[in-house]
């Protein structure tokens, strides 16, 4: 259950991610900047959904916090620090800055949502499965 509502977070990111690079590769600089915003609020949010919420669970509950969740806070930053640069690239203008570094996004999303959904998230189930509602819940209060 936790892994599911995850995995459907990443898809609902992949797809506004999508509508952005595609609106910057058709050169249309105020579709991409709308789309790019929808796609980084919901990024945020996800990331946000994973530091306050499931991360810190499953850290309580198992007792492993210098582990696979570390790594992911780490990758979480330096998506962090590319949404920054795309950002400024659109406020300047620079859709070619844009989407070469919507490139190089889109290569570590898919490789950490690739170990979260086939590595963590698996994990997180065997730990809280018990507790999925109510994780849910408080993820999707946040
Ligand atoms: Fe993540």
């Amino acid at each position: 259950m936790i892994s599911e509502f995850m995995t459907g977070e990443h898809r609902h990111c992949d797809a506004g991610f999508a509508k952005a690079e595609s609106a910057a590769s058709e050169d249309d600089l105020e579709g991409a900047r709308s789309a790019y915003a929808e796609f980084e609020a919901a990024l945020l949010g996800h990331l946000a959904m994973e530091e306050q919420v499931l991360f810190p669970a499953f850290e309580a509950k198992t007792g492993m916090n210098g582990g696979p969740t570390a790594v992911m806070r780490m990758e979480h930053d330096q998506m962090r620090g590319l949404l920054g640069q795309m950002q400024r690239a659109l406020s300047g203008g620079s859709l070619d800055d844009f989407l070469g570094l919507a490139e190089t996004l889109n290569v570590l999303i898919q490789q950490h949502n690739m170990k979260e959904e086939h590595m963590l998230y698996p994990m997180t189930e065997r730990a809280l499965g018990g507790e999925a509602t109510a994780i849910i819940e408080r993820m999707r209060a946040l």
